[in-house]
């Protein structure tokens, strides 16, 4: 997929089912891709480049491109959100309504499916383990300390576990 096939409006559209965390939205653009959208340049530009170098050593998903300029609105209604998220400028709780963070920074990601945890303790032990090989991983290839290790943070690409949050260090 090419930044030209983008439908923004689209993208637009589905901004508030779409899941978000702290740093990005992703946004479910066909059944194999997605476009992953930060606030910041450079909180982009990072996640972009370790996921490149994780994408290469099958530890994490493709990359297919930066997307500059997108015209992607989020409307914060809930304070709480605003407070907790790093984007929180000192606005209060009077004034924050309304107040719209522009999602302008993306790039376009291969989609896989996202873990959740199992109840089952096999499983779930099964998991951890692989959880502490990936973070060795991707440690020893990529140099990043995937210390916000966990399973909505991490997918399962042919069949491996894969980290799918690059951002995130402090
Ligand atoms: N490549 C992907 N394929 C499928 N879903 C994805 C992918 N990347 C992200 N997601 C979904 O989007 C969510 C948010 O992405 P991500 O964890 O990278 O954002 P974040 O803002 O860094 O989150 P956090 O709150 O952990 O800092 C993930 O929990 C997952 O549900
Ligand atoms: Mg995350």
């Amino acid at each position: 997929m090419l930044t030209q096939d983008i439908d923004f409006g689209k993208v637009q559209e589905k901004i508030y089912q779409s899941p978000r965390g702290a740093y990005s939205i992703f946004v479910k653009l066909s059944d194999k891709v997605g476009l992953k959208l930060f606030m910041d340049e450079k909180d982009r530009d990072d996640a972009y480049d370790r996921q490149f170098h994780a994408a290469a050593s099958e530890l994490g998903p493709e990359v297919y491109g930066k997307v500059d300029g997108v015209p992607v609105r989020y409307e914060i209604n809930d304070f709480e959100d605003f407070y907790y998220s790093r984007h929180w400028d000192g606005t209060d709780e009077d004034d924050f309504e309304g107040f719209e963070l522009l999602y302008e920074w993306g790039y376009l990601t291969e989609l896989v499916e996202v873990c959740s945890y199992s109840d089952d303790d096999y499983s779930y032990k099964l998991f951890c383990d692989g959880f502490r090989q990936l973070k060795k991983d991707i440690a020893d290839v990529i140099g990043f300390d995937f210390w916000d290790i966990k399973a909505d943070n991490c997918g399962v690409k042919n069949g491996k576990l894969v980290c799918i949050d690059f951002g995130n260090t402090y």
